[in-house]
This record gives structure tokens, C-alpha cells and sequence, in this order.
């Protein structure tokens, strides 16, 4: 497992380069806007803890992969509560009719995240464990990626406003360290388990495929982040 470790930990640095992370780390451009493409993510932040409870998460098991997977899924199942929070601080918790808010939720500017949703439930759903845990150690890496550049934007905020931000924020950015969590020795044991050559053929392009689709997803995100004004999303639909 180590080799596919070491691939995605590559992939990891290349995904650091996209052009939507260049745009969250130019300094001349101001920081809420950097963040202005929150509200189209929400679909997939909102669909991640359900997708930790309902599809990685499977109870009780004998499998120790399943059981790691499992105990991961505890922390990342409720971060969705730290997104909504920022809204606050980002100002952009308005209020909206229920109609509008389902209609921007179901809506094609949201289409992306939804489709990342799909996607990942393409490829963990009656999936093994192992190729479970694979998709986590991607999504883990995207997010740790993700996460490292908005934490310093919520910084950049906080210097400002004086308002404290969770997700986008060092609090969620510890608890995404980059790998799937849960007890100790684990990155070991994962590094450790043994895969055929099918198998490890097999975890390369779940790898390539996963990373692919999240590459998709930040480049829609970018067009919202420089065609929107923060806000914007929101307002009269
Ligand atoms: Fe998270």
C-alpha cells in the first residue's frame, strides 16, 4: 500500500498547483472573495456527513480496514455544522424563501457539487473496504489541500473583522490532518497491507479517477469565485 500512499501523495502536490488554489492564495485580491465560492459547495460539504454515516461508516464489522474507515467517519461525519457557521462571518446568511433555496440547492450553478457527490458514491458504494479506505486517503488529501489554503484566508478575515472562523479555519484544518484517522499506529497498518498486483492496479486508477473528479470540481468552483461577488449566490433567484 505504501507505493499507492506515495502516489497519492503526489497527486496531492500537483493538486496544490491548480489555478483555484492560486486564486485563494493571491493577496491582491480581497480575502472574502477568495472564499465567494462557499455557497456552491454546499451540496457536497452538506452530503460529506452523510456520506461519512451512510456510506463509509458500516457497523459492526470484523474487517480492522472497516474498522478504521469506521472510526474515521466519526470525525468527518458533522464538519457541514463549521461550514454554516462561517456563513455568519463571511456575511452571507441571509434569508431566503424555502423555494429559493431549494431551487439554488437543485440549481445548475450547484450542478458541480452535486455531481462530485455522485461520483464519490460511484465509487464507495458495495465498494471493499480497501477501495473505501483508498477514496478516503484521496479525499483526505484534496481536503488537507483545501483546507491549508482557506485556513490562512480565515486568518487574513479574522485580522480584519475580529471574527473567529471554524471551518475555514487551523480548528478544522487540525482535525484534517491529510490522512484517515481515528487510533494510533494506524498510518502503519495502512501502509502495511498487502495488495495483489489486481488490487494495486485497481487502487491507481480509483486514485487518478477520484483526484480527476475533485480537479473538475475546483475548477467550477473558481469560475464562481471570479464571476461572483460574495454574496452574491444568494441573493434574488
Ligand atoms: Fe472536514
Amino acid at each position: 500500500m505504501q507505493e499507492v500512499l506515495t502516489f497519492i501523495e503526489n497527486k496531492k502536490q500537483e493538486f496544490a498547483d491548480l489555478p483555484l488554489f492560486e486564486f485563494m492564495r493571491d493577496k491582491s485580491i480581497d480575502p472574502r472573495q477568495r472564499l465567494s465560492w462557499a455557497p456552491y459547495a454546499a451540496p457536497f460539504i452538506m452530503n460529506f456527513g452523510e456520506m461519512n454515516k451512510y456510506v463509509f461508516r458500516d457497523e459492526p464489522t470484523s474487517d480492522p480496514i472497516q474498522a478504521i474507515i469506521n472510526k474515521h467517519s466519526y470525525e468527518d461525519d458533522h464538519h457541514w455544522l463549521w461550514f454554516l457557521e462561517d456563513f455568519k462571518q463571511l456575511g452571507i446568511d441571509q434569508s431566503l424563501k424555502l423555494s429559493e433555496a431549494l431551487r439554488f440547492l437543485w440549481g445548475e450553478e450547484t450542478e458541480i457539487s452535486r455531481w462530485l457527490v455522485y461520483q464519490l458514491y460511484k465509487f464507495t458504494l458495495q465498494a471493499d473496504s480497501l477501495q473505501k479506505l483508498i477514496v478516503i486517503e484521496v479525499i483526505e488529501a484534496t481536503g488537507n489541500v483545501m483546507f491549508s489554503v482557506a485556513a490562512d484566508i480565515g486568518k487574513e478575515i479574522k485580522a480584519i473583522t475580529q471574527k473567529e472562523f471554524l471551518y475555514f479555519a487551523n480548528f478544522h484544518l487540525n482535525v484534517e490532518t491529510g490522512h484517515t484517522t481515528g487510533s494510533p499506529g494506524i498510518e502503519e497498518f495502512i501502509q502495511e497491507i498487502q495488495l495483489t498486483e489486481k488490487t494495486r492496479q485497481e487502487a491507481f486508477e480509483i486514485v487518478e479517477q477520484v483526484f480527476d473528479v475533485f480537479t473538475k470540481f475546483t475548477h467550477e468552483l473558481l469560475v464562481h469565485a471570479k464571476k461572483d461577488k460574495i454574496g452574491q449566490a444568494l441573493k434574488v433567484r
